[in-house]
């Protein structure tokens, strides 16, 4: 055990650069007891580490194995509580996760893959498009804007609805966490909006993931608070991360020039280049809960059951016993996989749709502006106050 101090694990400083701290942690306290409002909760920060709870067996993403000092305090926020919006993957184990994940991966098929790279990229052109003056916030043009689009045509929202849609999304995006009236509020106006979908793809179907859910429903084998959960799952799961990702991954390339220099010369580059970006500072700073079902050692700590567990992706993708000269931007790099989409049995499901998003976005930005530059201070960008995600909520550049 070293002699200094732990850097803050929260507060602007740590929101900034929080890589300082988790350096600290990897190699003075690799697991690590987190206090937090109401509960105290495992850190897991070494690659190897993670790995392991990621992929342990008696750790349960069952909302109901978590202690009950953890379902008092509440921080899973008033979805992990409710039938109709929790009834999903992310909170199932063994073969009811297996049974709703096959359900959704299926929607995922190569064809609409195709369809919404070709529709990503009609969007992006149309979002830039429109950017007039010689500066502009990236997240709100083009990063915020073109995720959400992209989730509405693949669960199939019509284009009138789509509005309302924006509005409670953003609320429960933007609200902060120790904010639950609000997020409540916009939450049960999502589930309405969700259930009148859900009655509309019965009435009127269409070429989208929701009305397979729905055809799939009619034949037993998902039942209605679970369609409206995996509805809602892909809308949150699928948004704000990809937001982060195009985000995270345009600033990488601000701050490092040559290597977009290297991207403009050769776009066959982008997939590895997209890559280090998820890597070098992924969208997700904690994978979701996890709780020992049994006594769990990890890293040699041992955690009681129903003690909630957080693995740290940002930090476990910077350990130097993984990944040579961690803390380097260098895209094309050989090594281990990242972790920024999991490992194990909840493995991203839409980590290809995001490859893709991210793909024609930060391409198009690399080919329509060649003298791209920050318009402000790097050190001064604001960052979600997030426990969850890592993300900018503005990137001000200089196109021209
Ligand atoms: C699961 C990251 C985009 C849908 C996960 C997990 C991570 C992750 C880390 C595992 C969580 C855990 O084990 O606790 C990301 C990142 C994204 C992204 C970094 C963007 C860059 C998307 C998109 C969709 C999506 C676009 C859907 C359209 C899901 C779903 C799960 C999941 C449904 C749960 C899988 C399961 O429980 O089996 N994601 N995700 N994600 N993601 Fe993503």
């Amino acid at each position: 055990m070293s002699t200094d101090s732990c850097p803050p694990l929260s507060g602007p400083s740590f929101d900034a650069d929080p890589y300082p701290a988790y350096d600290w942690l990897r190699r003075n306290a690799p697991v690590v007891r987190l206090p937090l409002p109401g509960c105290s909760a495992w850190l897991v920060t070494r690659y190897e580490d993670a790995v392991a709870a990621l992929t342990h067996p008696a750790l349960s993403k069952d909302p109901a194995a978590g202690s009950p000092e953890w379902r008092a305090a509440r921080l899973g926020l008033p979805l992990d509580h409710r039938p109709t919006m929790a009834s999903h993957m992310l909170n199932a184990d063994g073969a009811e996760h297996a049974r709703l994940r096959r359900l959704a991966s299926a929607a995922f098929t190569p064809r609409r893959m195709r369809g919404l790279r070709a529709r990503a990229q009609e969007v992006t052109d149309e979002l830039l498009d429109r950017l007039e003056g010689p500066e502009a916030d990236l997240i709100a043009a083009l990063a915020y804007p073109l995720p959400i689009t992209i989730i509405c045509d693949l669960l199939g929202v019509p284009e009138e609805d789509r509005e309302e849609f924006h509005r409670h999304a953003s609320v429960i995006d933007s609200a902060a966490v120790s904010d639950i009236d609000k997020v409540t509020e916009a939450t049960d106006a999502l589930e309405r909006f969700l259930a009148d979908l859900v009655a509309l793809k019965r009435t009127r179907p269409g070429d989208d993931l929701l009305t397979d859910l729905v055809r799939r429903s009619n034949g037993g084998e998902i039942d209605g608070d679970e369609l409206i959960s995996t509805a809602f799952l892909l809308l949150t799961a699928g948004h704000e991360t990809t937001v982060a990702l195009i985000g995270n991954g345009l600033l990488a390339l601000l701050r490092h020039p040559g290597q977009a220099a290297a991207l403009r010369a050769d776009p066959a580059l982008l997939p590895d280049a997209i890559d280090e970006m998820l890597r070098y500072d992924g969208p997700v700073r904690n994978a979701t809960w996890r709780f020992p079902t049994a006594p769990v050692v990890i890293g040699g700590q041992e955690m009681a059951p129903g003690e909630p567990v957080l693995v740290s992706l940002l930090s476990a993708n910077r350990d130097p016993a993984a990944f040579s000269d961690p803390d380097a931007f260098s895209p094309g790099r050989v090594g281990e996989p990242h972790l920024a989409f999991g490992r194990g049995p909840h493995y991203c499901i839409g980590a290809a749709l995001a490859k893709i998003e991210a793909e024609v976005a930060i391409g198009t930005v690399l080919r329509r502006y060649p003298d791209l530059a920050l318009a402000s201070d790097a050190a001064g960008l604001p960052w979600w106050p997030s426990a969850i995600m890592r993300g900018l909520f503005s990137l001000p550049v200089r196109l021209r």
